[in-house]
């Protein structure tokens, strides 16, 4: 139990500060004593014996929990890895019922188009490329510099032979929300059903699946204060379903494998602090706006990506003219300070991210930005402090590169 109760603490005690919650985020701070609370509960919730019965108590509180706080049934939710399986499913689901429905071949089916925002996280935009190899045809909704969706395209695009539609609920880089319920509500009139990844929403603003009226959401455990490797999908009810996994009844044939227990118990534990969930919403909103603002203040040649549209109130885009972004992330690495270039999936791949060249920014501005995300656990300090070492290193960095454009002039 040690290590645990140290990963929980290492972050803050080290000094660090910690932006970058939208990568991952630390675990609720008395998570650790309630898991080393359960561990004894490593029975196979699919024992009918004694050894079951603790562990599929666990599952059926937790899965109570999650309903509860999206506003669905426990039935509705199938339990999985976390986000990019719970995509994989829910995308891959509905292509391999309309294959079993309407056979191999997507071009003869009545529904064969797949529309998928423009913006979307890799385990989305992936799937659908291997949907295309298939041989369905999907096509991109349109994004707006400012992180609007492009209602009219959308309209446009809609008709009686689409399938599925996919748009996130908050996007993992700008944070912008899209408008679910407007999108649920025309794609209702064709008849189509609809996925929305909500794996960055998840604690962060108020939503309720029923109101939204989609048929597939995602969730991820890691993204939600939890141990990481769960995550669920929720599948409303009646909506055409497939497990991608086989060889097991859990999850009503949903999804096979045994269950992660401690992950799921620990996404039901988080669930259940409602007072602290909806204390967050304001307070994060207040520290984030406060952040941007002081720092468009003290630095110039700073934009706000998609500040035009409604967005988590938690995450920050930033475009830092004059400055590389994997450099800056790693001088503020450096002074101690963790933040991210674009989505965590993708660091380490000098490619500019697709979604924010996909908002209309140059190949320049993406590769100057900036993604900060701050979470429960940020205070004033953490935000005063970030502030400075910011204007300093970017002060650094530009000056660094004033010289060595003179130096190449002298050349
Ligand atoms: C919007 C979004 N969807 C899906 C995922 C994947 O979730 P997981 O890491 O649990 O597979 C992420 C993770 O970064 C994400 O930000």
């Amino acid at each position: 139990m040690k290590s645990l109760r140290t990963q929980a603490l290492t972050l803050r005690d080290a000094g660090r500060i910690y932006f970058d919650h939208n990568a991952t985020t630390p675990l609720a701070a008395d998570l650790p004593q309630y898991i080393a609370s359960i561990l004894d509960n490593w029975g196979n919730p699919s024992s009918i014996h004694h050894g079951g019965r603790g562990p599929k108590t666990l599952l059926r509180d937790a899965r109570q929990a999650l309903a509860t706080l999206v506003g669905c049934s426990s039935l509705e939710i199938v339990f999985t890895s976390g986000g990019a399986e719970a995509n994989n499913l829910a995308i891959k689901g509905v292509f391999e019922s309309f294959a079993k429905k309407w056979g191999a071949d997507p071009v003869k089916w009545p529904r064969k188009r797949f529309l998928v925002s423009a913006v979307e996280h890799p385990s989305v935009t992936q799937t659908y490329k291997y949907l295309e190899s298939k041989g369905a045809h999907v096509e991109k909704i349109p994004v707006s510099r400012g992180g609007e969706i492009d209602l009219e395209a959308f309209k446009k695009m809609l008709g009686e032979d689409v399938a599925l539609v996919s748009v996130m609920f908050a996007n993992n880089e700008t944070g912008n929300i899209f408008p679910i319920k407007e999108l649920t509500k025309l794609t209702r009139t064709v008849g189509a059903l609809f996925h929305s990844d909500c794996v960055q929403a998840l604690g962060k603003v108020e939503f309720n699946l029923r109101d939204l009226d989609v048929d597939y959401a995602s969730f991820s455990s890691h993204k939600f204060y939890s141990l990481k490797g769960s995550g669920f999908l929720y599948v409303k009810k009646g909506a055409p379903v497939e497990s991608l996994i086989h060889g097991g009844g859990q999850e009503r044939h949903r999804r096979a494998g045994t269950e992660n227990v401690l992950a799921i118990a620990s996404l039901g534990f988080v669930a259940r602090k409602h007072a602290v969930i909806v204390e967050n919403f304001e307070r994060t909103k207040q520290l984030r706006d406060c952040m941007e603002r002081e720092v468009l203040e003290r630095i110039d040649g700073v934009s706000v990506t998609g500040a035009e549209g409604p967005r988590l109130p938690t995450t920050s885009s930033f475009v830092i003219r004059n400055v590389d972004g994997e450099s800056l992330l790693m001088n503020l690495d450096i002074e101690g300070v963790s933040v991210s270039t674009g989505a965590a999936c993708s660091s380490g791949n000098p490619e500019p991210s697709p979604t924010l060249l996909a908002m209309g920014l140059t190949r320049f501005e993406a590769q100057a930005s900036l993604r900060v995300s701050i979470g429960w656990s940020t205070t004033e300090e953490d935000v005063a402090r970030f502030i400075v070492i910011l204007e300093k290193v970017v002060g650094r960095l530009r000056s660094l590169r004033a010289e060595a454009f003179a130096e190449e002039a002298r050349r």
